[in-house]
């Protein structure tokens, strides 16, 4: 299954995009409307490779590495991801302690309120060491700056969207 994880706090750019995702296919999760625990370093999984946190941040990564593409759709807050989200990433450690890979594939498309692309390069980095503890490929990543609202997204963008997903 396809999804797209929209990790804004609010109803915004994110949403929208993620709404226009649904169209094509990928089953919209809102990742705060999940409840879960952040990682608190209990290093229980780095024998077990087990989290001992059973919540919907344990359901969700699970599911995301049966196969399928994951869209994370996330707003930059001080050039990263939300610290929710960012609680929501760190959860994978206990997958990181099983090196395990599986078929999935991993994008990101994140959205900020400034032009420079080297804003975003924080979050890709986290990004990508997500992906490499899922065990998953980080198969595309996408920045659109200088978006405050849903109608700053264009045609352009949405192409560019588009072209990384296919
Ligand atoms: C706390 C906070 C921090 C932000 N930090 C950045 C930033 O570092 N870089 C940036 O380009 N935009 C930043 N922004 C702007 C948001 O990324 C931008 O408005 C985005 O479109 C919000 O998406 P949303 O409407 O889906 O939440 C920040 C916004 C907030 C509320």
């Amino acid at each position: 299954m396809n999804r797209a994880i929209c990790m804004s706090p609010r109803r915004g750019t994110c949403e929208y995009l993620t709404e226009r995702e649904k169209e094509a296919g990928f089953a919209p999760v809102y990742l705060r409307e999940l409840a879960f625990a952040p990682c608190d370093g209990c290093e229980a999984c780095s024998s077990s490779g087990v989290c001992r946190h059973k919540d919907c941040a344990s359901v969700l990564l699970s599911q995301i590495r049966e196969g399928g593409k994951t869209l994370f759709i996330t707003p930059l807050y001080f050039c990263n991801f939300p610290a929710f989200a960012k609680a929501f990433l760190d959860r994978a450690q206990a997958f990181w302690a099983k090196k395990e890979k599986c078929g999935a594939r991993f994008y990101l498309l994140a959205v900020g309120g400034q032009g420079e692309e080297n804003n975003f390069s924080s979050a890709y980095l986290t990004f990508r060491a997500f992906c490499i503890a899922m065990g998953a490929e980080c198969a595309g990543a996408l920045y659109l700056g200088r978006k405050e609202s849903a109608e700053d997204i264009t045609e352009v963008d949405v192409r560019a969207l588009v072209d990384m997903i296919k």
